[in-house]
């Protein structure tokens, strides 16, 4: 789908704008509000959103892939810091059959939960579609909670405030970029979380993350970028004008499902290590770091005769990519 936007040089400069707030967002503590109208959340929603939205499919495909379903007791989904509200959208498309009563909005912009509460509604035309001040939402264990690509905005009194409201939802799914930062801060939620909730994804164990305390190593992987991103001159523009590759679309994330929650998790995974970002292809060989369910994160020496067809693969999109123990032995 090209979405024919931006049009204008002025909405180029607005979304150039806004790629630069983000960026430079870490270093801020806490950014102001910037939603100045709703052209501007249409035009995110067209561009950025969008990239968003492919790594929330990646995610959910994972989900999907594990055999997670969302637990029946879930009755409300919370999109917090909902901006356009890509999160609620796409979770949507993936959980048809399985919507909720009602899917609360909440940002501190009441533009953002104007705009996103008015595009969601008619996508779930059975289910109610509310909005509410982040300093209302209250979660208990019938909420998912879905949190997309607030964490560079958030000073740490934020996150703290932010964690004690999301401590008693039945599920939380939250979605960063794959940067040092986000991977970090993430760490820290999971560390703090973790146990009151089951870690759903993307963790081979529910143990200590070793990469708590690894210098220069942080956990991401990256989602593949759909065909349209090669298709669309739409894009290769948008890419050039806002200086992005959209071939890569790095991810940090977390699901967790409240240990009170009943809801089945999936098993199986414990003979699996997890890839962690991507291998480095070397001459006959590749180096890979693998987390493993003993919650061990070590780099490994992968032979490319015995992986031919994973490493086949893995040129190719290394979202979640698991091998089992047999595949150790010789
Ligand atoms: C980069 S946007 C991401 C929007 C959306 N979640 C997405 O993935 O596209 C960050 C959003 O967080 C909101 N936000 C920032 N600080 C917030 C806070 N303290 N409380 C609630 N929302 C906040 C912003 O208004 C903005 O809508």
């Amino acid at each position: 789908m090209s979405q024919g936007v931006p049009k204008t040089r002025a909405e180029v400069k607005d979304l150039q704008r806004l790629r630069q707030l983000f960026l430079e967002a870490p270093g801020r503590q806490g950014l102001e509000d910037y939603w100045q109208d709703e052209s501007l959340l249409s035009l995110y929603d067209a561009t950025y959103a969008r990239r968003i939205g492919w790594k929330w499919e990646a995610v959910l495909a994972e989900l999907e892939s594990r055999g997670w379903q969302i637990p029946a007791n879930i009755r409300r989904w919370l999109d917090w810091g909902c901006g356009s509200g890509i999160a609620a959208e796409t979770l949507i498309q993936f959980a048809a059959g399985s919507l909720p009563d009602e899917i609360v909005v909440s940002d501190r912009s009441r533009k953002a939960m104007q705009f996103s509460s008015q595009k969601l509604a008619p996508m779930v035309p059975n289910c109610k579609v509310t909005t509410c001040l982040p300093e209302n939402a209250i979660t208990n264990q019938k909420d998912l909670v879905l949190i997309s690509h607030v964490l560079t905005e958030l000073p740490q009194s934020g996150l703290e405030t932010l964690m004690s409201r999301i401590m008693h939802a039945g599920v939380i799914v939250w979605v960063e970029p794959g940067t040092p930062f986000c991977s970090q801060r993430l760490l820290e939620v999971r560390a703090r979380l973790k146990d009151t909730f089951a870690i759903v994804a993307p963790c081979p164990h529910q143990k200590s993350c070793p990469l708590e305390t690894r210098e220069g190593d942080w956990c991401h992987f990256f989602a593949p970028p759909p065909p349209i991103v090669f298709q669309d001159s739409f894009w290769a523009t948008f890419a050039k004008e806002m200086n992005i590759d959209l071939r890569s679309l790095p991810v940090s994330f977390l699901v967790l499902q409240n240990n009170a929650t009943t809801g089945k998790l999936p098993s199986g995974l414990s003979q699996c290590k997890r890839l962690i970002a991507r291998p480095r292809f070397l001459k006959g060989h590749a180096k890979a770091m693998f987390c493993n369910s003993q919650g061990n994160a070590t780099i490994e020496d992968l032979p490319q005769k015995k992986f031919k067809r994973e490493f086949k693969e893995w040129e190719r999109d290394c979202f979640f990519v698991q091998l089992t123990s047999d595949q150790d032995s010789d």
